[in-house]
């Protein structure tokens, strides 16, 4: 469950041009190559996204023209966020010539003059949602800003195990360990290292960082029988400026810190000198990101 105090169906909106500009070229690259090949050759490709929020891939997706014929199962733990998805497609196919049909409340189809995509929106648990559908089931998952919030070595083998033979998984912003503030100020090293520790709490029973998702998931599933056939940053980096989205996006990683580690001593004097500096267009937030694009392998 989400325990932000700001509204984070606007987060993730704002989220989305943030991540557009952050996202790693060169995976989303490998992830479009073989997306393309994959749709030349068969009838449907059956993508399983977990965490889709409020259906911005999808969207990033059908903009890159990279949905063609499609089946596409986004899941998505929050209740409320599968009407804004709607309302969400429903305008990209307006402003695309797109026709949009909703077969029922959970079953959308966007058609176009070269394209269908039937997008099949379940809320609940992805990690429940696994051990109910068949192996074989997806070519693809994808996982957005999403795997460092799971239990990686728990639920990822039954996850991939949904995969066809030749499946696929992009995994992308996955935090990577660092949070920056600049200017630095008094207290900076104790808040970062708490606020990564937070994270690591999360599964203690788990040989598994989650703060360190982006630099553990490539070798992790190297050991699983998949090729990493790209990886690399994708670093949000956003300097606070008079323009309503970018200080608001900043506001709500302050929010969360803030919501975080709610105990930590020094944590209201620190916030009170970063809401000032951010107020003052004074403040550039850093945070290390990480991509990858990787194919099964194993026979
Ligand atoms: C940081 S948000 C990212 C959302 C979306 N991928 C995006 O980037 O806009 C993480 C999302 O994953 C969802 N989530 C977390 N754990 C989940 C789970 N086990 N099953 C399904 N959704 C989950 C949360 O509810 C939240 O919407």
């Amino acid at each position: 469950m989400l325990r932000e105090s700001f509204d984070y169906v606007d987060y993730l909106e704002m989220k989305r041009s943030v991540d557009d500009d952050s996202l790693n070229k060169e995976v989303w690259d490998a992830m479009a190559t073989w997306m393309n090949s994959q749709q030349k050759n068969r009838a449907s490709l059956r993508i399983l996204e977990i965490g889709a929020g409020i259906g911005t891939m999808i969207e990033r997706l059908l903009d890159h023209e990279l949905l063609c014929l499609c089946e596409y199962t986004a899941v998505e733990l929050e209740s409320g966020f599968r009407d804004v998805a709607m309302q969400r497609l429903r305008h990209w196919a307006h402003d695309h010539a797109c026709d949009f049909q909703q077969i029922n409340s959970s079953t959308w189809l966007l058609s176009g003059k070269q394209s269908k995509i039937t997008v099949h929106w379940i809320q609940g648990d992805a990690l429940q949602i696994a051990n109910q559908t068949l192996p074989d089931s997806f070519d693809l998952i994808i996982g957005h800003a999403v795997i460092d919030l799971l239990p990686v070595p728990a639920c990822m083998p039954n996850l991939l195990a949904r995969l066809t033979r030749e499946g696929a998984c992009y995994f992308s912003l996955n935090y990577a360990g660092e949070t920056l503030f600049l200017p630095a100020v008094p207290g900076d090293i104790q808040i970062f290292e708490a606020y990564n520790n937070d994270m690591d709490k999360r599964f203690p029973t788990l040989d598994w960082q989650p703060s360190q998702t982006g630099n553990m998931l490539g070798p992790w599933l190297e050991k699983q029988g998949h090729c990493v056939l790209a990886e690399g940053a994708s670093n949000w980096e956003l300097q606070a400026k008079p323009a309503l989205t970018t200080n608001l996006f900043i506001a709500n990683i302050l929010d969360t810190i803030e919501t975080a580690l709610a105990t930590l001593p020094g944590l209201t004097e620190w916030l009170t000198i970063r809401r000032q500096q951010l107020q003052d267009s004074q403040l550039t937030f850093r945070a290390s990101n990480r991509d990858c694009f990787s194919l099964i392998t194993k026979d």
